[in-house]
């Protein structure tokens, strides 16, 4: 058994001392209004966190200056002092709890939104002194505004390739005179930054500076240079945050909020390593899913603070479910990065395994019915056992009727590949859940609406899932033809060459699950290149195209398949020249099927039915477990 001692130990960085060493990193939840203030939502979504038992927490990107450094719609405007009543109301609410609040304060420079922001961004290529003094005028006016909001440390965002990261790295700060050229030259904007704040709140806040430890692009900047330039500034500041790549180049966009393809606890080296050549305080973070794994790196001397961002997210619980001992009921994080995608297209913070995430007000409610009905769940799928979850915590009288031997559904797919731990973890946890509620679990029993009318519901809830589409093409029901979710679970065998129908995410683990089993793979698809593999994140994508080049997969575009043969995949071309493909296996990832005629039949059996998940319209995870919970959140 784990102690947790070093992880439930106090630290002190400036005059600010965190009750344990967990905090939560700067997350934007693009909650705030259109002009930049707090919302009640956005209270709540931070809330959580600390009354889940998180050290320190932070509230992410905020403009110190909407105009002209502004990233994103609905992030916190500091450049006024209009939101300083609403900011305390945040504070307040973190404090309540004993957690530390802190919040990133940011100048997005060059890489603004000129649609967002309704003008030219401006960066080290074009700010005159005048500018550059105003925009240093703006950070210690945010940074004392949020001192006035109540906050005991703020964050300067200094990574990611944002204002202050430009003018660091030689990678786009070209200037020659005292901001641009060597390195001493190129901290000066973050020195007069960090000047300018000390001079407003002296040692009242205590400041954290977030950097990426390497921006990975090969004219970035490196750890080596990274930290001599955390040596220039390190006198002004209490605590550094270790992140990585940035938001300059799709390929870094992975390296920011790792993809469940990249291992766990990706940066703690890099942190590791300023900690020991500057002995400053630090913080890492990346990946870091647990509280025996921010034990080991806090007890090892690897970082004083570990952040721990979608990890919150699925669990804002998982701090205070671990003191009590009660690590399994942690629900996992898929690390799928939907979370991250969401804000930074604009669109208010979402989770795909905890639904109430971003919604905490609304479902503040949630709460026992005031009538206990009978609801029968058909399909024991995500959909189905979010919904049976729901409903049977809400005192409803559940049957979760199954017709295989096991829950899972789909899930037991998307979790096969050997690089979806993650996808695991949370399978078996959603199964050990729906197996511990009051639901009764009828494995082995398939439903039909005879059946069903025979229970009697007040609710009927059909979760029956998608099937996989198989197109009408000779040679497709032949034993070299398989489905790539047989090949992921290990259920169908390929041989040494394999062509895989169907580049989308599903046809892409498939093909990287191969691949790193030692197999010859071509991936074909109709679309253009720039179109495959669109039905995940950015970060998923960029990872996911870069590991299948690394293993050697080869990319075929804009071909169709027209035939399978016992030693090959017969294709169509762009100029309609037929190629054939030598394989052993043809593996097709070709999309699922949405069961809709068979959820059909079982519509009308109760006074209230849904129809969720993929039977609906076949999509993900996240579209199944929001189905299961908002059709029984208020029965
Ligand atoms: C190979 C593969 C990889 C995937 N990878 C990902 C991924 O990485 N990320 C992601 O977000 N999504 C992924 N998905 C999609 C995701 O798994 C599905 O969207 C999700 O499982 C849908 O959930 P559901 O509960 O609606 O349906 P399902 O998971 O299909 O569950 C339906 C259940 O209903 C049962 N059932 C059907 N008919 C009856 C009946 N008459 N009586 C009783 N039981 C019945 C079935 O046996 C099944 O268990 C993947 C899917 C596949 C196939
Ligand atoms: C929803 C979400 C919002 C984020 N917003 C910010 C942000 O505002 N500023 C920032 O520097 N990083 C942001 N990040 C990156 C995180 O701070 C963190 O570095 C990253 O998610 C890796 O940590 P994790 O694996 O513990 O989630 C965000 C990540 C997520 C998931
Ligand atoms: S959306 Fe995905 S990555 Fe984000 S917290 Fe939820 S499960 Fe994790």
């Amino acid at each position: 058994m784990i102690s947790y001692e070093h992880v439930f130990s106090p630290f002190r960085f400036g005059k600010v001392e965190v009750k344990n060493r967990i905090a939560t990193p700067p997350m934007l939840s693009c909650l705030a209004t259109a002009d930049g203030f707090i919302t009640q939502e956005m209270i709540d979504f931070y809330r959580a966190f600390a009354k889940g038992g998180a050290g320190m927490v932070n509230i992410g990107d905020s403009a110190v200056d909407i105009e002209w450094g502004r990233a994103h719609y609905m992030q916190l405007n500091l450049g006024h002092d209009a939101v300083v009543g609403g900011l305390s109301t945040v504070v307040e609410a973190i404090q309540a709890y004993g957690a530390v609040a802190s919040i990133e304060i940011n100048h997005t420079g060059i890489l603004g939104d000129p649609e967002v922001m309704g003008r030219d961004p401006i960066g080290p290529g074009n700010m005159h002194q005048g500018l550059i003094d105003e925009v240093v005028d703006h950070f210690a006016s945010a940074a004392e505004r949020c001192l006035k909001a109540g906050f005991q440390t703020v964050m300067l965002h200094g990574g990611h390739g944002n204002l202050l990261a430009q003018f660091g790295s030689a990678r786009t700060n070209k200037r020659s005179d005292g901001y641009g050229g060597s390195l001493d030259d190129r901290a000066r904007f973050a020195r007069e930054v960090l000047g300018a704040i000390r001079l407003r709140v002296g040692d009242r806040l205590a400041l954290e500076y977030r950097i990426s430890g390497d921006e990975i692009v090969a004219d970035g900047m490196h750890l080596e240079e990274t930290i001599e330039f955390l040596r220039l500034i390190q006198d002004k500041i209490d605590l550094v945050h270790v992140s990585l790549g940035g938001i300059f180049d799709p390929s870094t966009i992975p390296f920011m909020s790792q993809p469940t393809y990249l291992q766990r606890c990706f940066n703690v080296h890099r942190a590791e390593k300023i900690r020991d050549a500057l002995g400053i305080p630090v913080t890492a973070v990346g990946s870091i899913r647990d509280l025996a794994a921010a034990e080991e790196i806090i007890a090892t001397g690897k970082a004083d603070i570990v952040a721990m961002g979608r990890a919150h997210i699925a669990d804002p619980d998982l701090v205070n479910k671990t003191r009590r001992g009660e690590e399994s009921d942690i629900r996992p994080c898929l690390r799928c990065g939907i979370c991250g995608e969401r804000p930074a297209r604009y669109f208010p913070v979402r989770c795909a395994v905890n639904p109430v995430a971003g919604r905490e007000t609304e479902y503040k409610w949630l709460r026992p019915a005031d009538t206990s009905k009978k609801v029968v769940v058909v399909g024991g799928g995500p959909a189905g056992m979010q919904a049976a979850l729901t409903a049977s915590s809400r005192g409803h009288d559940v049957t979760l009727i199954e017709k295989e031997d096991s829950l899972g559904g789909a899930l037991r797919y998307a979790a096969g590949p050997s690089f979806k731990a993650d996808m695991r973890e949370y399978l078996d946890w959603l199964v050990k859940k729906t197996l511990q509620s009051p639901a009764e679990v009828r494995l082995e029993t398939e439903a039909t609406p005879a059946s069903v009318r025979a229970l009697a519901p007040d609710v009927l809830i059909v979760a029956i899932g998608a099937e996989p589409l198989v197109p009408d093409l000779p040679g497709v029901r032949a034993s070299n033809a398989v489905w790539a979710g047989d090949v992921d679970v290990g259920s169908a065998e390929t041989g040494r060459t394999v062509v895989v129908a169907g580049a989308g995410l599903t046809g892409c683990e498939t093909a990287l699950h191969l691949a790193q089993a030692g197999k010859k793979v071509v991936l074909i698809d109709m679309l253009p290149e720039s179109d495959i593999a669109q039905d995940t994140t950015i970060a998923g994508r960029e990872a996911l195209l870069s590991l299948l080049r690394e293993h050697g997969v080869e990319l075929k575009s804009e071909v169709t398949l027209t035939e399978i043969t016992a030693d090959a995949a017969s294709v169509v071309d762009g100029f309609g020249e037929k190629v054939r493909l030598p394989a052993d296996t043809v593996v097709l990832a070709l999309g699922m099927k949405p069961l809709s005629e068979q959820a059909r039949d079982f519509q009308g059996l109760a006074p209230e039915t849904y129809t969720i998940g993929d039977c609906m319209s076949a999509r993900d995870v996240m579209a199944a477990v929001h189905g299961g919970f908002n059709a029984t959140a208020d029965l």
